[in-house]
């Protein structure tokens, strides 16, 4: 009765705990990236009118437009635009105004228009002439308009036409609109104070190009005047004009003839082309020019021209005479070995450039030539200085710099007079593969206890001793601490610290750039080092295997590379092989360490024949068949599976490696049991046709090859994520497809659950009853044994586009099926009790079904809130998602990739062998200690008492 009382009580229990509040950014991180921040739409900005602070706004090669708090690097907000863009565009374009609560970003023929503070959209257009070539925002403001709200012009272009727009700043609509169908290319959009510039390019007679600009009048959008500049022979392709200015007094084009020997420019509007020669004296080749001026109507017209070499760098500032559209040469800052990065900043009508080099940092003002600061820098990476934003202020007679200062290989880092305020590793957008660290402090240990199981009974027991009093050496230094420890144990109110039990492994990431991160889970995911192990943008990492102390990491070209886990370093190498690798198949078990891995050819083949006793492997090939290999043979499969003609293979799974379970039957509530289908051998294939928009499902047993069961979904957009994983004995999927089996009846998302039993009677093992010792490929049994399969469909509101199983230790936990939201762009775990296919379906469960935790089944599952284990957070663009058990049998850590990196703790029967956060040891202590107290004076009370009363009773 008892054992009832505590079994029903246990099915009361919530499934899932939901994550506390102040667990959030203690059991969980997230980095949320961007990617690498585009150099010419990266700025500065106040947003406000009324306060000085400015945050740093980028658009970046993933068309997510972002604000930074340049404080702590914190992303404020961001928008994805590569979601609205049609086809993929070459790149975005993000523009703002300081003091204009809008940030306008446009990314291929999509333009919309953002608050800069809190990233909310103010509107948002779609052009069907063309795709966006260019925009800006127009400084001087349209008296009939909004005060303080900037319009935008807007070029947009297609293959035969230019058009340029005003669009209003407050609703995006179309002021007027010049259009050109001369077949130019249309170049880019530049602004005065008192005129608008429209600049493209006419393809000259012979070749190259002549830059053609039109002025237009700002309030009507009438072409004023046009010149065509005779630049066709410097000219030659639209990367040749190095620079066009906007929003300046005076807006210059520059470019550079052929030879590089001199600089062309041209202050926009007026027709002359001045020609400055440019010192080249450091001796090598000129590999880069760049321009840096200012954006801002009121800034001198002064311009920095940074030229770099291989080895080093120079800078030549110059002045625009506004009233002759003269440029003469200022002064020079001087070449020096290493990378330079030369950022503007605009105080009042001052221009400022700081230079960034690999050691220090200037700032100088465009005026002259005198440093008006200078900071000596840490001593960086090897990583080269790509680009860099500034923001300026100047306190009497001293400055203040702030610079963002973007990387080669992906670290975008704030430096503020010279010390390094921040990080982001944007790298690691590009994630590829990951996986946990094995950390070798017991490895010591399991070596030893190998070695005593191994030896003669005597030679252990020496060999014991010997370890003993070798680890006496640890004891003075053991008891040192212990006062500590337990002071500190009994006065901190943090949650546990846990981190011993393997809650706080590094994880190894590879990026597509051929990076490789180690993350400290236990330190919010900070970078532990990060080193670049190819140079390569295409690494595509099929597996990474570690071993303790080391981490190996195997692309698709058969090469690999082996890092030391705790410095980064780069142990050894192998060469690349000439076939590409379809997947890396591993071997052997992560617990003796002893994996070893085989490639797997395109065409399904493995590329040598793997020796592993008891082992078979099963791969797909590109033209959709699955292939099952046994070990000393990769000439010819022993069984292969074909899906029928018109179906294509997109994904297998199988059971994760790690898939301990803790009990082969379901105990009923009438105390009969109900025996699983546990066979390790099984593999979910998944299958669609995409003609008949159909997707199937085979569970087919590794050995054999046999299909154990087989469904098809109908009426499914196979467009749509399709995504399946298998754990124990059960397996679920999720489409989008037709509700049942009814071809009329209503679409929608739908997670399919099923799982295998022996038979479908309790207590009845079926056909394995009396075989004692099966083998799938020597089976005496004449037909295989199939599974009795038991399903049950749920609506679901959104798709899932990655799915996995979290996985403890001994399996005894609840488990929970881990799915990705890529719409809402979070990670929910969904209890597996929740997905029981048992559920009584149309009717309330009976007294014995409720005792095993069953509850009627609603075909509609929505999800609870206290499944989110991204909480509030949002955790775009997750590609994969890992789980990995700890020492403490309730806990699964878990780590998302693939754009935003985020990791956390699933505890999916709550934290029972933890004590919570609440539990007070000073208090428990106290007790005890009050207790003792206690007893230590009644004791002698009552013992007289007794005393007492045996006199009185004779
Ligand atoms: C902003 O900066 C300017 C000049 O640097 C200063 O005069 C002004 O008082 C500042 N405004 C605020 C709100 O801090
Ligand atoms: C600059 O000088 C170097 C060495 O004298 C020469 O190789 C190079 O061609 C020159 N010009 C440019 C544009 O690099
Ligand atoms: C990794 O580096 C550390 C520190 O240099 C060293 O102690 C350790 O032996 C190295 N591990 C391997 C496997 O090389
Ligand atoms: C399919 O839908 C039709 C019309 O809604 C209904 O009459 C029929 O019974 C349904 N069939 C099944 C198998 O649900
Ligand atoms: C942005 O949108 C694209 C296309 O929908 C998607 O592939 C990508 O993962 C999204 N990225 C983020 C960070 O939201």
């Amino acid at each position: 009765m008892r054992l009832q009382a505590a079994l029903f009580f246990a099915a009361c229990l919530s499934p899932a705990a939901a994550i506390y509040n102040d667990e959030v950014n203690h059991i969980d991180f997230h980095h949320a990236l961007l990617g690498s921040p585009s150099p010419d739409s990266t700025f500065f900005l106040k947003p406000s009118s009324t306060s000085n602070a400015s945050l740093l706004y980028t658009i970046s090669d993933k068309l997510l437009v972002g604000a930074i708090n340049p404080r702590d690097g914190a992303l404020l907000w961001r928008q994805n635009l590569s979601r609205s863009a049609d086809s993929p565009p070459r790149g975005g374009l993000l523009r703002g105004v300081d003091g204009n609560d809008a940030v306008v970003g446009a990314a291929g023929n999509y333009i919309s228009s953002w608050s800069a503070q809190d990233g909310k959209l103010a509107w948002e257009n779609r052009f069907s002439e063309g795709v966006v070539a260019d925009l800006e925002l127009l400084e001087l403001e349209d008296a009939t308009a909004t005060p303080g709200v900037r319009d935008t012009i807007v070029v947009v272009g297609s293959e035969v036409s230019g058009i340029v727009r005003r669009l209003d700043g407050d609703s995006g609509s179309t002021k007027w609109e010049y259009k050109e169908d001369s077949g130019d290319i249309p170049f880019q959009v530049s602004s005065s104070p008192t005129e608008i510039f429209y600049i493209s390019l006419q393809s000259a007679l012979l070749k190259g190009y002549k830059i053609k600009v039109t002025v237009l009048d700002p309030v009507t959008g009438k072409q004023v005047r046009q010149q065509v500049l005779s630049s066709e022979s410097d000219v030659a392709t639209p990367e040749s004009v190095l620079f066009v200015g906007a929003n300046i007094a005076s807006p210059i084009i520059v470019w550079t003839d052929k030879s590089q020997k001199s600089l062309k420019v041209n202050v926009i509007g007026t027709k002359e082309i001045n020609s400055v020669a440019i010192d080249n004296t450091s001796g090598s080749e000129i590999r880069k020019i760049t321009v840096h001026a200012a954006h801002k109507l009121n800034a001198l017209p002064h311009f920095l021209v940074h030229y770099a070499t291989e080895a080093g760098a120079w800078a030549e500032v110059y002045h625009v005479d506004m009233k002759s559209s003269k440029v003469t040469k200022a002064y020079q800052l001087p070449y020096l070995p290493g990378q330079s990065v030369f950022a503007t900043s605009v105080i009042d009508a001052n221009v400022y450039f700081t230079r960034v080099t690999d050691s220090e940092a200037i700032v100088v003002s465009s005026a002259s030539h005198g440093i008006l600061g200078r900071w000596n820098l840490p001593k960086s990476s090897s990583d080269a200085a790509l680009h860099a934003v500034s923001d300026l202020v100047t306190r009497e007679k001293s400055v203040a710099v702030r610079s963002a200062v973007f990387s080669e290989h992906g670290d975008w880092q704030l430096i503020r007079n010279g010390q390094i305020e921040w990080t982001r590793n944007e790298g690691l957008i590009d994630a590829v593969a990951a996986t946990w660290a094995e950390i070798d402090a017991q490895e010591g240990l399991a070596h030893e206890l190998e070695v005593e199981g191994h030896d003669t009974i005597y030679g252990a027991y020496v060999h014991r001793v010997k370890r003993h009093v070798r680890d006496l050496q640890y004891l003075p230094d053991w008891l040192k601490h212990i006062p500590g420890r337990i002071l500190s144990s009994i006065l901190s109110d943090e949650v546990t610290n846990l981190d011993s039990f393997g809650l706080a492994t590094p994880v190894i990431v590879a990026t597509k750039n051929g990076r490789v991160y180690a993350l400290d889970t236990g330190n919010h995911g900070a970078v532990l080092w990060s080193v670049q192990a190819v140079e390569t943008s295409q690494w595509d990492v099929k597996a990474i295997l570690t071993s303790p102390g080391t981490a190996t990491i195997y692309p698709n070209d058969g090469s690999s590379v082996t890092l030391n886990v705790s410095t980064g370093d780069i142990i050894s190498r192998t060469a690349s092989s000439d076939s590409k690798l379809r997947s890396i198949a591993v071997f052997g078990s992560q617990e003796t360490s002893s994996l070893n891995t085989v490639g797997v050819r395109e065409d399904g083949s493995p590329v040598t024949a793997f020796d592993e006793v008891n082992g078979f492997l099963v791969t797909t090939s590109a033209d959709s068949r699955v292939l099952g290999w046994i070990a000393k043979d990769n000439k010819s499969p022993v069984w292969e599976f074909v899906p029928p003609s018109g179906q294509k293979v997109i994904h297998a799974t199988a059971r994760p490696a790690h898939d301990p379970v803790a009990s082969i039957g379901k105990v009923l509530g009438d105390r009969s049991v109900l025996y699983k289908y546990l066979n390790t051998n099984l593999a979910l294939v998944t299958a669609v046709n995409e003609k008949t928009n159909t997707a199937s499902f085979y569970l087919l047993d590794g050995v054999s090859g046999k299909v154990l069961h087989a469904t098809t979904q109908s009426g499914v957009d196979t467009t749509q994520p399709i995504a399946s994983a298998m754990s124990e004995n059960w397996f679920a999927y999720s489409f989008w497809g037709d509700v049942g089996s009814n071809e009329s009846s209503a679409k929608g998302y739908q997670l399919v659950i099923s799982e295998l039993y022996e038979s479908p009677f309790p207590n009845d093992r079926g056909p394995l009853d009396s075989a004692s010792n099966y083998s799938s490929l020597h089976s005496s049994i004449e037909s295989p044994p199939l599974p009795h399969v038991i399903s049950q469909a749920f609506m679901i509101p959104e798709p899932i586009s990655h799915m996995t199983v979290t996985q403890t230790r001994q399996g005894i936990t609840t488990r929970q099926l881990l799915c990705t939201l890529p719409s809402s762009n979070s990670i929910i775990g969904i209890p597996r009790p929740v997905l029981d296919p048992r559920r009584p379906v149309d009717r309330d469960a009976t007294a014995a079904e409720a005792e095993e935790g069953l509850f009627r089944y609603a075909p509609y599952l929505d999800f609870d809130g206290k499944w989110y284990l991204s909480h509030a957070r949002d955790v775009a663009g997750i590609k994969e998602v890992l789980s990995r058990p700890t020492l403490l049998e309730s806990t699964s850590l878990i780590f998302a990739f693939g754009g935003d990196i985020y990791g956390t703790r699933a505890t999916p029967s709550q934290a029972f062998d933890v004590l919570g956060k609440s539990f007070s040891k000073l208090q428990l202590v106290l007790t005890v200690v009050a207790l003792g107290v206690g007893v230590a004076v009644l004791a002698p009370m009552t013992r007289r008492k007794q005393v007492n009363a045996l006199w009185k009773a004779t």
